[in-house]
């Protein structure tokens, strides 16, 4: 049974992982930042503080666990809010080391990237993977194990970004994304001709321009934010943003030939976006793999199982560092040993 932790940014999270399989898990997302409209990096730290002990307490008494049965303790060393990483970090290390046990660092987007397995079986390789939250937008082909390609990444915003941006512009609270998924619902995607950027050949986005053309036509327009015409204009924002995500991945799909497409992250939870996913594979006649809603934001689980597969491979260190900028890339160079 692995002990893992979670504290790269705002959500509070512990589980116990065994066999692949998620024992319990316990996540609060942190209210100290709701006045601010984003995450304060100071506030973090501190309420991580607070937080942590009672999460992994929680998680011992859903899973009826002893601590004795615990055989490595996993923490997320990046990237992600120094402060707040360190918190994490330090419980999960004074922890394995008082128990004796392993402590095995975890990569959160690593984490991210094989986070469609959990409640699933081991997805066929090569598989495709969208990873999508307020802070990455990445494409990455994933070979095995410390074997990754990321074959496309955004030139500005993040998706979440830019969904949370023009959520600030209508007045909607932070984080805005699953409230626009709602909202979208009910609108017309083609009231507004928004444009659909990076047509180009590479796997690359940009989502920045996306957002100014929505603030234009707002200002422009501004009864578009009304609640009668908001529904209109999200769905508009939301269908050139996914568009643009199915282009690429629509040719990833072609040239690459994965056998499953997968999406994780905070934004893999958009219905819109699993719905074009699903019709992507479907089409392709490829497995479609994406975490249930549960896992889809940032979680303690998807540490959990993904420590468990670095222990089995070996891959633990007691004394790394926590690294809050660390590239996904740089882990293929540790393949074998950190
Ligand atoms: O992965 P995550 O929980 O945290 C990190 O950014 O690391 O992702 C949070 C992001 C936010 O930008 C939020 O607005 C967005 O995911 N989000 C969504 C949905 N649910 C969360 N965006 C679109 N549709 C959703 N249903
Ligand atoms: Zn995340």
């Amino acid at each position: 049974m692995i002990l893992a932790v979670e504290s790269s940014c705002d959500e509070n999270s512990a589980a116990l992982v065994s066999k692949g399989a998620v024992l319990a898990v316990s996540t609060i997302t942190q209210s100290v930042h709701l006045q601010f409209g984003g995450v304060v990096p100071e506030l973090a730290g501190r309420s991580h503080l607070e937080l942590m002990d009672e999460r992994v307490l929680e998680v011992m008494r859903i899973a009826g666990a002893s601590i004795k049965k615990v055989r490595a303790v996993a923490a997320t060393t990046g990237p992600g809010l120094v402060g707040s990483l360190l918190v994490g970090n330090n419980y999960a290390k004074a922890l394995a080391w008082s128990l004796g046990k392993p402590f095995i660092p975890v990569h959160h987007m690593e984490a991210h990237l094989w986070s469609a397995e959990t409640d699933e079986h081991e997805l066929p390789l090569p598989f495709l993977i969208l990873l999508v939250s307020g802070g990455h937008t990445m494409l990455v082909l994933v070979k095995g194990l410390r074997n990754y390609e990321v074959i496309g990444s955004t030139r500005d915003d993040a998706l979440g970004e830019a969904y949370d941006k023009v959520g600030k512009l209508l007045g909607l609270p932070f984080p805005a994304g699953a409230q626009m998924d709602i909202l979208a619902q009910r609108g017309n995607p083609r009231a507004i001709d928004f444009p659909v950027a990076m047509r180009d050949d590479s796997f690359d986005f940009s989502f920045s321009g996306l957002k100014t053309a929505v603030s234009y036509a707002l200002r422009d327009d501004p009864s578009l934010s009304t609640p009668e015409r908001m529904p209109d204009l999200i769905a508009s924002f939301q269908h050139a943003a996914l568009s643009s995500i199915e282009l690429k991945m629509r040719r990833a799909v072609e040239r690459l030939k994965p056998r499953a497409l997968c999406a994780a992250g905070g934004v893999a939870a958009n219905s819109e976006l699993r719905e074009r996913l699903a019709q992507i594979a479907d089409r392709n006649r490829i497995t479609l793999a994406v975490p249930p809603l549960k896992y889809c934001a940032d979680n303690a689980a998807m540490i959990g199982y993904l420590a468990e597969k670095l222990l089995s491979a070996g891959l633990h260190e007691r004394n790394f560092p926590v690294r809050p900028r660390w590239p996904l890339t740089e882990l293929n160079a540790i393949a074998t040993t950190y």
